[in-house]
């Protein structure tokens, strides 16, 4: 599709990434470069490395706020945080994460989304999800509102399913996971993420899904990499998961640091097994 109103990229800067742009890159094999931001300063550094999808995720909750999960976190924490974050971005993608227990009817959450586009400046908002959140998907759909499905280990739940882990091991867990990320695309997610899930589990749902798949412990083959950006800075719990590769060493600036997992993502040296779940 072409945008009837982009401007020509000597007189503008670098091309907004958009859906299209998500959509072309799946389609060629390039893959989609992907990091968390919370503030301005920290997002004009990825956007000026080219990273192309930024996400406000509620990690903050962790990373920020320091809590020892994501549940504490409010539709306006988020809300906040996605002003700054949009503030430093001139190019990428910017995707809010609804927190927990707002969007747990189609009102609520298009009225929580909603106010992520309208007064945070998000592109697309993000939620957790299995089959069962297929409504709010084509609610907000329905009202124009771009959904990233969230998959696989779904923190917001971590009580209800037993903690941080692997999702997706067991057959039957496995053969649900690929039925919800159909269903959740046939009702209308333009992006699926899968966090902490088999490497060859999350192969199968790329090959299967029209829409770009991003991956945070799923391995090589998905169409983009998603990282904790204090993951890849080395900052934060020493407790860290095997897929949270930091980039900040040999002497790198943070700078240096996001260009070299830009670099890795591209060139397909991160992930490597060793970062993956089989
Ligand atoms: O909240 C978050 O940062 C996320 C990423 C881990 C994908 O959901």
């Amino acid at each position: 599709m072409t945008d009837i109103y982009a401007q020509p990229e000597s007189l503008s800067g670098p091309a907004p990434v958009t859906l299209g742009t998500l959509r072309r890159l799946k389609k060629n094999r390039q893959k989609i470069v992907c990091l968390t931001a919370y503030d301005a300063s920290f997002a004009s550094v990825l956007d000026e490395a080219g990273v192309d999808l930024v996400l406000v995720g509620d990690s903050l909750g962790m990373v920020i706020q320091g809590h020892a999960s994501t549940i504490p976190v409010t539709v306006d924490h988020m809300v906040y945080h996605t002003q700054l974050v949009a503030r430093g971005l001139k190019r990428a993608w910017l995707v809010a994460d609804l927190p927990f227990l707002s969007y747990c009817d189609p009102q609520t959450a298009l009225l929580n989304a909603g106010r992520l586009l309208r007064e945070g400046g998000a592109h697309m908002v993000k939620l957790e999800g299995n089959a069962s959140q297929a409504t709010i998907v084509e609610t907000l759909a329905g009202q124009g509102i771009p959904v990233c499905a969230h998959l696989g280990l779904r923190p917001q739940s971590q009580y209800k399913i037993g903690g941080f882990r692997v999702a997706g091991r067991s057959e039957a867990e496995a053969a649900r996971m690929i039925e919800d990320a159909k269903r959740l695309e046939a009702s209308g997610a333009d992006l699926l993420l899968l966090e902490c899930v088999p490497a060859p589990l999350a192969a199968r749902i790329t090959e299967a899904a029209h829409v770009p798949v991003i991956g945070i412990g799923a391995g090589p083959s998905v169409d983009g990499q998603i990282l904790v950006l204090y993951d890849i800075l080395g900052l934060g719990s020493s407790v860290r998961p095997r897929f949270a590769e930091t980039f900040l060493s040999d002497g790198r600036s943070i700078q240096g640091a996001v260009a070299a997992y830009a670099e890795a993502v591209r060139s397909g040296s991160y992930p490597r097994p060793e970062h993956g779940y089989e």
